[in-house]
């Protein structure tokens, strides 16, 4: 198994509907998914991929289950993993705090050059991200509150863009 995906959402909503639909697309072959809430740092040293998913809910606020799993992530030998970030948001009743939970993790990981997967903002519209940095965002944006439709797409070409970033063959 060689991809680890951390999410952390309301039980059963949508960051875990995109997790489930990452491992979907890798194969569980090579991917396995872990709950934030009660993942610990072995789960996360033992994968050589790691992809971290949380909602947003508030101006930089990670999901709650988030708050005390960044410590442990913080703490953990990840240092020579790539890392890719994916975050839910709701763009027309959160305009100026997009996916704000995906720009906290980015902004608390010690390693930012292992991040790949950034996004375009090209198809979204909003004020403001913390999740924005230098005209892109720092990992997949999703919407289910008010882009569901796009949300298919968006990952298949995330997935396929990972698989050159992770290098998988
Ligand atoms: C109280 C509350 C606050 C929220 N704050 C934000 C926010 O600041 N930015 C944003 O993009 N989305 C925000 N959202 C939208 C959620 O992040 C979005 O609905 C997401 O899909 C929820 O995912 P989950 O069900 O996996 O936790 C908020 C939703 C609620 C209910």
């Amino acid at each position: 198994m060689k991809i680890g995906i951390f999410y952390g959402g309301s039980p059963k909503g949508s960051t875990f509907q995109a997790a489930q639909n990452l491992v979907k697309h890798f194969g569980k072959d090579k991917a396995a998914m872990h709950n934030v809430g009660d993942a610990t740092r072995e789960d996360l040293e033992k994968y050589e991929y790691l992809i971290l998913g949380t909602s947003a809910w508030g101006i930089g606020e990670m999901h709650q289950d988030w708050e005390r799993f960044i410590d442990v992530l913080v703490e953990a030998s990840i240092d020579d993993k790539k890392i890719a970030l994916f975050g839910l948001g709701d763009q027309v009743e959160y305009p100026e705090s997009f996916v704000d939970g995906m720009g906290t993790v980015f902004c608390r990981l010690p390693n930012k050059e292992n991040v790949v997967g950034f996004w375009p903002t090209k198809g979204y519209s909003f004020y403001f991200s913390t999740a924005e940095k230098d005209g892109k965002f720092v990992g997949l944006a999703l919407d289910e509150d008010s882009q569901p439709e796009l949300t298919g797409e968006r990952i298949s070409k995330w997935v396929e863009q990972l698989r050159l970033e992770f290098q998988l063959n």
